[in-house]
């Protein structure tokens, strides 16, 4: 019976640089699923209105999604579970952690900007943990870059093979539509009009289409392909070694359902994870998750704080004891929800894939393990991020220091922002990946611990940790190469750029510096 359930399971984040089109697309497939059904509401840059996975006024502010959401709806026979990531560049740390929790990617590329710097971290991400990825690139209605010059990108900046799933003839003005390889059908693009579809054997009876030279064009490189171009290999889609491409317009829309019938299909079910204590497998009759998010304030009505969990194996039961794997203390999980966009539904069960959000009673912590059961054995899914932005804070005024720790610690453990103290003055100096995190930090602290806060920059900086089998000798430390220690207490240096690193490696080259990046 379980195996049945996570074998309906598909699990997948949806990722991109900012504006090339995640909110529309995701909306688009939350309609396919039938679960929004009117069209317009994906953000309120310009109409007034959000997305529905916006929660926080701070994102309402600026109109950019800062929090992930998930949201699930039934296709045919599958479960589909996406979960959004924060469309800003500057939230790149959360949507790390998202990553960690699905089983296959959809990155979308816009065909007039190709691959953009969000883009390639993300990938790179997703390209360490080997989860596969399939890419929708976007925009075919208007002027882009040529399909194979878009392709050759991929395949050299991002150095993964593709496999074009589909082939688009022409674009923005000029577009007509798109060879649907493994339907072997032209899907034609009718502007406002619902696309039609035409088999590959009735092409010839379409004159308006065969007078076209763009299309014979087309037709002759889908020709070239089939010939001579790389052969879909599924083994390799699944390690993450090769990506399946589709072209589309997710504004049109076009071609979003084919792509999606058709990725749905190749997307992995939930597959066996790598814990403490050797493999677990998906349908092991013992449930088992872990903690990849923690979000407070979601409603700002009860001051609450709900964990995303990822359902790894076992039955999720509403009301179940289990055990936190940190301190083996045992819980009662009788609040579960699923989040759908800042709408809530109680969730009686669960399976492996699946996303569920419990009431945390000041519990939990990200990365956090819970299993049912006699087991006992940690997920370690949850690399640590290096930050690349420091700056010193204090509270204003020193009378509210109590609230101000408070603040700190919760919102570190929530994993909105990273903490580090200054090893010779103790002053608490907050790491991040992007700018935006420190607005959301004070903004947070503001309303709600009631601390205006105050920054002192330091600015970009390289860390390194320290060998901790290594004695440190803290006369080689200074302004410009920082000792500082980490929650877990341990040390790493913050180095001012990298010749100050370079520097310092060749002349204390008994000194052990680790990159925690590259070992992850
Ligand atoms: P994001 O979540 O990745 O940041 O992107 P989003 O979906 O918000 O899309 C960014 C902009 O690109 C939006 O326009 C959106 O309408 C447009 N867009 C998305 N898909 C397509 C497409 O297939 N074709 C074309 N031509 N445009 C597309 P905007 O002007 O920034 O906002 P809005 O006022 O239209 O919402």
């Amino acid at each position: 019976m379980i195996k049945n359930e996570v074998n309906k399971r598909k699990t997948f984040a949806i990722i991109s640089h900012p504006d090339a089109g995640k909110t529309t697309l995701t909306e688009r497939l939350l309609q396919v699923g039938n679960l929004i059904r009117t069209a317009g509401t994906v953000k309120g840059k310009k109409t007034g209105k959000f997305a529905t996975s916006d929660w926080m006024e701070i994102e309402k502010q600026r109109g950019i999604s800062v929090t992930s959401s998930v949201m699930n709806f039934h296709y045919h026979d599958l479960q589909v579970n996406i979960l959004d990531t924060p469309g800003h560049e500057d939230f790149s740390e959360d949507t790390y952690r998202t990553l960690t929790a699905v089983d296959s990617v959809v990155m979308i590329i816009d065909s007039t900007k190709g691959i953009e710097a969000q883009t390639l971290k993300l990938f790179k991400v997703c390209r360490m943990r080997g989860i596969p990825i399939f890419t929708f690139i976007n925009k075919l209605d208007r002027e882009g870059k040529e399909t194979f010059e878009l392709l050759e990108e991929i395949e050299e900046v991002l150095d993964i093979e593709t496999y074009p799933m589909n082939w688009p003839a022409g674009m923005g003005k000029g577009f007509l539509g798109i060879f649907d390889r493994n339907g072997q059908q032209f899907v034609k693009y009718n502007g406002n009009e619902e696309e039609s579809i035409i088999p590959f054997n009735e092409l010839d009876k379409h004159t308006e289409l065969t007078n076209n030279t763009t299309f014979e064009a087309a037709r002759d490189e889908v020709a070239l392909l089939d010939e001579a171009g790389n052969t879909l290999s599924m083994e390799a889609v699944l390690k993450g070694e090769q990506t399946p491409v589709f072209f589309g317009s997710a504004l049109a829309p076009f071609g979003v359902e084919i792509f999606f019938d058709t990725f749905i299909n190749m997307a992995p079910t939930p597959k066996p994870r790598r814990t403490t204590d050797g493999i677990v497998q998906p349908d092991n009759p013992n449930f088992s998750g872990f903690i990849f998010k923690i979000q407070a304030n979601m409603n700002p009505a009860h001051r609450d704080r709900i964990a995303f969990l990822r359902v790894c194996s076992g039955k999720f039961e509403r009301g179940m004891s289990v055990k936190l794997a940190r301190t083996g203390k045992t819980l009662k999980l009788s609040q579960s929800q699923q989040i759908i966009a800042s709408t809530r539904e109680t969730v009686d069960e669960a399976y492996a894939g699946d996303i569920i959000g419990i009431y945390d009673p000041n519990a939990y912590q990200i990365g956090d393990t819970l299993i049912a059961g006699k087991d006992t054995f940690e997920y370690n899914e949850l690399p640590q991020f290096p930050p690349e932005l420091f700056k010193k804070v204090s509270a204003k005024n020193v009378m509210k220091s109590k609230q101000f720790k408070k603040g700190i610690e919760q919102l570190v453990q929530e994993g909105a922002i990273q903490l580090f103290r200054d090893k010779r003055t103790e002053s608490y100096i907050l790491g991040a990946v992007g700018d935006l995190q420190y607005d959301v930090f004070k903004y947070r602290m503001e309303n709600e611990y009631n601390v205006e806060v105050m920054f002192d920059t330091i600015g970009e900086r390289i860390p390194r940790w320290l060998n901790p089998e290594q004695p440190i000798n803290e006369s080689l430390f200074d302004e410009r190469r920082m000792l500082v220690r980490d929650r877990n207490d341990n040390y790493l240096v913050l180095f001012q750029n990298e010749f100050a690193l370079n520097w310092f490696q060749e002349n204390n080259p008994k000194v052990d510096l680790i990159d925690l990046f590259q070992v992850n």
